[in-house]
């Protein structure tokens, strides 16, 4: 089976915040991602609110078919902005104002006793938790031991790998990361960075049951339509028989 294809539509709402009005509508273009056939919405609900806005989750909410991923920063101001909006998970991440887009993935090691009380009070509402993690066993096992439902490795170093470098190590350490997890009993998911040249091989690590990919869905839409764009990708993922 193919992995599930979450399409990440925060890039939307850059463009709409560009020049602070109403357009390009975010729900649009996610219920065009549905309506192309993937599985899943994410959206990141930043600290500075740069894209995504706290009536996008409201109204995806309302409006989606398939389940509503909301990626948040580990604070109690993020938690009470997500919680009442029940999205079908919250993906932690690492946030900082500075950055252009994640960096890295969450130190679940050294944020262990924190993260603890936010999976519980994530929990308590129903909404699964998910930790933006590197590849790296320490922060699998961690995540096991906190009990987070999945895990979502960051692809990031792969896909920022220099033209024409091997590839080779960095899936090895996607691959045994995946490997891990999943005997750990996480559901493991991965993203960052992806795009229809590099995702290939990440799509065929048996584990991993789901992508999350963002800017080059955007992108490409840009140049060719929201559901082409989705449904390139579709083909890109889909594991040869
Ligand atoms: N997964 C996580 C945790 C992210 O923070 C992002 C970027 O918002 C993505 C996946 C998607 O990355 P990209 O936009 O590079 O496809």
């Amino acid at each position: 089976m193919s992995p599930r294809l979450g399409v990440n539509i925060d890039h939307v709402a850059t463009l709409r915040q560009a020049r602070g009005g109403r357009e390009p509508e975010p729900v649009a273009a996610a219920l065009l991602a549905q309506s192309a056939g993937c599985s899943g919405i994410t959206v990141h609900l930043r600290m500075d609110r740069r894209h995504i806005q706290d009536k996008d989750l409201r109204l995806l909410r309302e409006v989606l078919a398939v389940p509503l991923n909301v990626e948040c920063a580990a604070t109690p101001e993020a938690l009470e902005a997500v919680i009442p909006f029940k999205p079908h998970t919250a993906t932690l991440v690492p946030e900082s104002r500075e950055e252009l887009t994640t960096q890295g993935g969450l130190d679940a090691v050294f944020l262990q006793a924190h993260l603890k009380g936010v999976i519980r009070e994530f929990r308590q509402s129903d909404i699964k938790t998910s930790l933006f993690l590197d590849p790296v066993p320490d922060q699998i096992k961690m995540a096991a031991k906190l009990e987070a439902d999945a895990v979502e490795l960051n692809t990031g170093t792969y896909s920022d790998l220099p033209l024409g470098a091997d590839p080779s190590y960095e899936l090895s350490r996607l691959r045994d990361a995946a490997r891990w997890a999943s005997k750990l009993g996480l559901r493991v998911l991965a993203g960052h960075g992806l795009n229809l040249r590099n995702v290939g091989p990440v799509a065929e690590i048996p584990e991993i049951e789901e992508l999350n990919i963002g800017h080059s869905i955007v992108g490409r839409a840009v140049l060719v339509g929201f559901e082409r764009a989705v449904q390139e990708m579709l083909t890109a993922i889909a594991r040869k028989p």
